[in-house]
């Protein structure tokens, strides 16, 4: 097991490039189910869970084939007169949730698939209720047993699916199984993350006809076949603005190469109110850190409003400006699992329910820090990088899921920072 170390004091300057993003990648992965063919992807970001998603494409079947040197995937179908295996592994999806994205493909094309309930995770219970009501409302049957959900249908068929919320993946799994269903499929109450968008666009390359992706009400007409395509991933706006933080943490002058703000506006927004100066280059976004950050009030909300998964990466910045921020998680019932860690590297941060409470104006000591969850993993790293001394991460394999050699990456723009092996 690894560790990151890591000095803080570094004022960070220079260029970051921003790798293909996580959470468009995993559903394009599973998209690639669809089609008659191989399909190749570009900018695939190397990761763990991509690696995960990678392995669970060929243990249905299909070929997952990375280029040695370069980011690219090639995907392509069970060969010859190999049959397609219809069910993911309670081993694998133990270990990524997002594995459940194989679902909706393998119904719409196969008729049937097999997938080992995700259990709760680190952050919160994550049921995939939403997920089997879109499945059920299109016709399929779907059973519970021995902690595997199974879900069958002749050929699924259009309907009209109104989420209790906004769920990110279920409305992927809904759009992907609605692109081969009979008829039109209406999705009302759609998540509209960028990631969805883009899901939406390679599925149209590949033939499909959705309308409407990025807003609350996504429109489908089935069709009987998918073709492969060529595409690259957009960035990832949340490693983006995972760094733009350590920029603004660290009075820094970073270009993210590759960012794409219509993506960030949220994030961009708050990084302003902190007082970062952020500007639209040609190369990708900006992000000068002020003298001094100012308090800030966030509460996490369903795309356009601010990603929760860039709350953990706030709250250090708020350990550190003059006087007091809010900060309200309203996406995830467990995401403040940093809270402890922060607090034992000096941060003053109460939490009640769902909210957190940060007293500013803290100087932060280094630390042995425990790694959680992805996104708390990152935002004890960002704390290593102001606190005085030197700070140790442990557990880091939950950071390598989301982050692409993210020690390195920092360390380009002067952060003091490595990883060991864990003792
Ligand atoms: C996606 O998770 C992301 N993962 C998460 O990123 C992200 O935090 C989350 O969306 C919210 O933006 C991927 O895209 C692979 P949801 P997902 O379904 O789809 C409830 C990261 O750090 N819900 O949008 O699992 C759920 O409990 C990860 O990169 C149901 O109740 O999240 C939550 O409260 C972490 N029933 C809310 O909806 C359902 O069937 C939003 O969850 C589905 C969801």
């Amino acid at each position: 097991m690894d560790k990151i170390v890591v000095e803080g004091g570094a004022r960070l300057s220079g260029k970051i490039p921003v790798s293909g993003a996580k959470n468009a990648a995993l559903p394009l992965l599973a998209a690639a189910l669809l089609p008659s063919g191989t399909s190749t992807y570009r900018n695939v970001p190397k990761l763990a869970d991509v690696l995960t998603m990678t392995k669970l494409l060929r243990m249905l079947g299909w070929s997952a084939d990375a280029e040695a040197k370069g980011d690219s995937l090639v995907i392509g179908p069970p060969s010859g007169k190999k049959k397609p295996k219809l069910e993911a592994p309670y081993d694998l999806v133990r270990t990524m949730r997002a594995s459940v994205l194989v679902l909706g493909p393998l119904v719409a094309r196969y008729g049937r698939a097999r997938v080992s309930m995700p259990g709760g995770c680190n952050i919160g219970a994550r049921p995939i209720d939403q997920h089997l009501k879109g499945l059920e409302a299109m016709g399929a049957k779907v059973t519970l047993d021995h902690g595997y959900v199974e879900v069958e249908a002749k050929r699924l068929k259009g309907a009209t699916i109104v989420f209790d919320m906004p769920t990110v993946t279920g409305c992927e799994n809904i759009l992907m199984a609605a692109t081969l269903a009979k008829g039109r499929t209406v999705m009302e109450n759609a998540a509209r993350e960028p990631e969805i968008e883009e899901l939406a666009l390679v599925l149209n390359k590949m033939g499909a006809k959705i309308q409407g992706a990025g807003t609350p009400i996504i429109t489908i007409e089935g069709v009987d076949e998918l073709h492969p395509i060529e595409h690259a991933i957009i960035p990832d706006r949340i490693e983006a603005g995972t760094f733009a933080c350590a920029a603004a943490m660290t009075h820094g002058d970073v270009l993210l190469e590759g960012a794409r703000a219509e993506h960030m506006e949220a994030i961009i927004a708050k990084l302003r109110a902190m007082g970062a100066i952020v500007a639209v280059e040609a190369g990708g976004l900006r992000v000068k850190g002020p003298a001094e950050l100012a308090p800030i009030d966030i509460t996490t909300q369903p795309h356009p409003g601010f990603p929760t998964d860039m709350q953990a990466q706030f709250m250090v910045m708020a350990c550190l400006a003059k006087g007091q921020s809010v900060i309200k998680e309203m996406i995830f019932e467990n995401r403040f699992q940093h809270v402890p860690e922060l607090n034992r590297m000096g941060a003053d941060i109460q939490t009640t329910g769902r909210a957190a409470v940060i007293r500013g104006g803290m100087k932060l000591t280094g630390a042995s820090v425990m790694a959680t969850d992805l996104r708390a993993s990152a935002s004890l790293v960002l704390a290593g990088m102001v606190a005085q001394g030197k700070t140790e991460v442990l557990r880091v394999y939950h950071l390598d899921r989301g982050y692409e050699a993210i020690e390195k990456k920092l360390r380009g723009v002067g952060a003091k920072i490595k990883r060991a092996k864990q003792t």
